[in-house]
């Protein structure tokens, strides 16, 4: 395992980072402007990430360099002074909810030493994941997803009805909900989301004992991450439409393309994970504007000793 580089001032740094971000897209709530509000929040995180003390590069980023100006895969962040980190980054997790005004927007990063996060490309991901405290691999992508429920309902010594398994709203799920559906597992649908889809399955006040289901390969690094620093288990499977896709794997230096991938072997060291809350949600509360100030909650969890915050900040505008 690489030694973890990260010290607390940076780590701190972090939540300074996601809660500028997730004012700056706030700003953009129910304007019915996707891409606007993206724009907001990757400004603002790439101005605070280069305000700290480190010689940071994207590694899960706004995508490639010819298609994206800034935070894009590769690009160097921070003072360039201090340590190298990899840095992977969703500025807005969950455009459409933003500018819809809906629940459950995020602004997000996870930080780790250099080379130690799956340089992952921009395409879908099959995931599954689980809480802590199951036996390792009870769930996995090599198994259907009626074996999955079974397995676990048997574990955790309930009817598979008990089990809620958390799924992407989208027309490619439908044979994965109908697998989950025969063994008679609820089926939890999400519009949008899917990182704090899977952080859910750690909580068991969400009643998501499970997460299923293909999304993106980057908010799947991101969640691999956040499992990594609160406990659970994590499966992952690039997913290729097309062959411009298998070439920017390859690009990356990906050769097996059928691999599942572990979450140690998504996150190889000690890592950070960092969300404050845009729109209000299951996991965090949005942005709030009071007389005179603005409020964020942030979650900053840390692999290295497991720790778990909330932060709640309330500044002057
Ligand atoms: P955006 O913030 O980029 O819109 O992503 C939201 C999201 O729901 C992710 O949580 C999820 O991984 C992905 O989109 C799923 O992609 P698609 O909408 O193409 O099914």
């Amino acid at each position: 395992m690489a030694e973890t580089n990260i010290d607390a001032a940076i780590a701190d740094a972090m939540i300074r980072v996601t809660e500028a971000a997730a004012i700056a897209a706030h700003q953009l709530t129910g304007r019915g402007d996707e891409m606007k509000a993206d724009q907001a929040a990757v400004d603002a995180m790439r101005t605070g990430l280069n305000a700290v003390p480190m010689r940071g590069r994207i590694v899960i980023g706004e995508g490639e360099r010819d298609e994206a100006p800034m935070l894009y895969i590769g690009e160097d962040v921070g003072t360039g002074e201090g340590p190298e980190i990899d840095i992977a980054l969703d500025p807005l997790e969950g455009t459409t909810l933003t500018a819809k005004a809906m629940s459950n927007a995020l602004s997000v990063l996870a930080i780790a030493p250099r080379g130690t996060l799956l340089h992952s490309p921009d395409v879908y991901m099959e995931k599954i994941a689980v809480g802590p405290g199951l036996p390792q691999g009870i769930v996995t992508l090599a198994a259907t997803p009626a074996e999955n429920v079974l397995a676990l309902a048997k574990e955790k010594d309930v009817p598979p009805e008990h089990i809620t398994v958390c799924v992407l709203d989208r027309p490619r799920h439908h044979e994965i909900i109908s697998s989950l559906r025969s063994v008679g597992a609820k089926v939890a649908m999400i519009s949008d989301g899917d990182i704090a889809g899977v952080i859910n399955t750690t909580d068991p006040s969400t009643g998501i004992d499970m997460y299923l289901g293909q999304g993106g390969a980057p908010e799947g690094v991101l969640a691999a991450a956040a499992l990594k620093c609160i406990g659970g288990q994590f499966e992952a499977r690039l997913v290729f439409r097309n062959d411009e896709e298998k070439q920017r794997a390859r690009r990356v230096g990906i050769q097996n393309l059928n691999k599942i991938y572990s979450l140690d072997e998504l996150v190889t060291s000690d890592t950070v994970f960092c969300a404050t809350g845009v729109t209000k949600g299951g996991l965090l509360d949005g942005v709030v504007y009071g007389r005179g100030t603005v409020e964020t909650e942030t979650l900053i969890m840390t692999s290295s000793d497991h720790s778990v915050r909330r932060v709640r900040t309330r500044r002057p505008v």
